[in-house]
């Protein structure tokens, strides 16, 4: 059987995103409207860019799905990009008769630029920028989104929300439910605290008017896992390094949380872990969850918490000083359509990765052919471990 696996590839400005999925189960039934929702949920945000305005994604199902039920085959998504109409010349697969594009040679400090041409031997920039843009997150949320719906047909719940924006954060919350999310996408940053949220646009406002951009936190949390994803057995099977791995993948993420991790850290250890405690009714029980749903790389049936801190976005409205890579001289970093902030939208990449990552360890976990023997396998073993939860 294909191990669960998924690619994407695409330019920011090329022809389209693809992405492919791998090592799903047949007879899944997914669900369109959801596809077409996350897509739009990646586009939302206080402080995004023009692009957002330019095109509204869409996510075409190519294979691998017949009459809205997965066949067990790879499926492939296309992400077209509507920009590219006017971008044909510069970006066409093929040489274009009687035009020379206009190369890039202003590398943007905190991106990608300088040290991808140094690399792949570029000497226009755009050869680099092209790929390392997060538009390619488009692409990942389409996969995530399948990856969802597996999730969905288990009973798992994937959620975000952004808990800081630069200085502006959010009152901590350990006791998030499934219904706290209801409206998040319905908030400009897509906070859970409304007083935060005023703070944060009016913060989002302030620096996006001195030319500055601004970076952030937030938080993904998955309900109605199964404890024991993941294993303690070999490193690579940990599923805190898998999902630590996954989410600092994403363009602009500097760090990965799992739980309370940094707090933690500085706390002695009868404040740090969950003690245990079990009932007729409920089986094995926590009365905290500093862990964050993980312990020893396993998911342990606790909410599982996995933080992510970004940085600033690095093409500046007021360029940073920066060397042209033609001539050595120095020179300001190449302006680009940019966001301001892009924390919001990161979330929602953030629950795709965390998805992905989650459906892997089930399909390794539980295997199967069609969607009705891992349901059966899924059942068989909370029913051997006594898992209620
Ligand atoms: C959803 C999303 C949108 C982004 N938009 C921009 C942008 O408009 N301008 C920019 O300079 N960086 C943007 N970034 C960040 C860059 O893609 C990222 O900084 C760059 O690829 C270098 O990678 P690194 O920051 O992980 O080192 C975005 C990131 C995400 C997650």
């Amino acid at each position: 059987m294909t191990a669960f696996r998924f690619t994407t590839a695409g330019e920011s400005h090329g022809p389209g995103l693809v992405a492919i999925v791998e090592g799903m189960p047949a007879g899944l039934e997914l669900d369109r409207e959801a596809l077409d929702r996350d897509m739009a949920r990646r586009q939302l945000g206080h402080g995004r860019g023009g692009r957002m305005r330019i095109e509204t994604d869409t996510a075409e199902i190519r294979s691998g799905v017949r009459h809205g039920r997965t066949l067990g085959s790879p499926i492939a998504v296309l992400v077209a990009n509507r920009d590219y109409a006017n971008w044909e010349e510069r970006m066409n697969p093929w040489p274009v008769e009687g035009f020379e594009p206009d190369e890039v040679h202003l590398p943007r400090p905190g991106h990608a630029d300088l040290v991808g041409a140094q690399k792949y031997g570029h000497s226009d920039i755009r050869n680099v920028l092209e790929r390392a843009s997060a538009r390619e997150t488009a692409a990942r949320v389409a996969a995530g989104t399948l990856a969802r719906g597996f999730l969905t047909a288990l009973g798992v719940e994937v959620h975000s929300h952004v808990i800081q924006i630069a200085s502006v954060r959010a009152e901590e919350r350990f006791d998030l439910t499934p219904a706290d999310f209801a409206a998040v996408d319905d908030d400009p940053v897509r906070c859970l605290d409304p007083e935060a949220s005023k703070a944060m646009v009016a913060e989002i406002n302030r620096l996006r008017k001195a030319n500055e951009s601004l970076g952030g936190s937030f938080e993904v949390v998955g309900f109605g896992l199964v404890p024991g994803l993941g294993s303690h057995v070999s490193w690579e099977d940990r599923l805190d390094g898998r999902l630590a791995g996954a989410v600092a993948s994403i363009q602009s993420v500097k760090g990965v949380a799992i739980g309370e991790a940094w707090d933690v850290a500085g706390r002695p250890g009868s404040e740090a872990h969950d003690e245990i405690f079990w009932t007729e009714e409920q089986g094995y029980q926590r009365e905290t969850n500093h862990a964050g749903g993980l312990e020893g790389g396993m998911t342990n049936g606790q909410p599982l918490s996995v933080r992510a801190a970004i940085k600033p976005i690095s093409t500046l409205t007021k360029p940073l000083r920066s060397v042209d890579t033609e001539t050595k001289q120095p020179a300001q970093a190449l302006r680009e359509r940019t966001d301001s902030t892009v924390v919001p939208a990161a979330a929602v990449v953030g629950e795709a990765m965390v998805c992905l990552t989650l459906a892997r360890a089930y399909r390794e976990k539980f295997g199967g052919d069609h969607i009705d023997d891992v349901l059966g396998a899924v059942e068989a073993y909370k029913k051997r471990i006594d898992f209620k939860g």
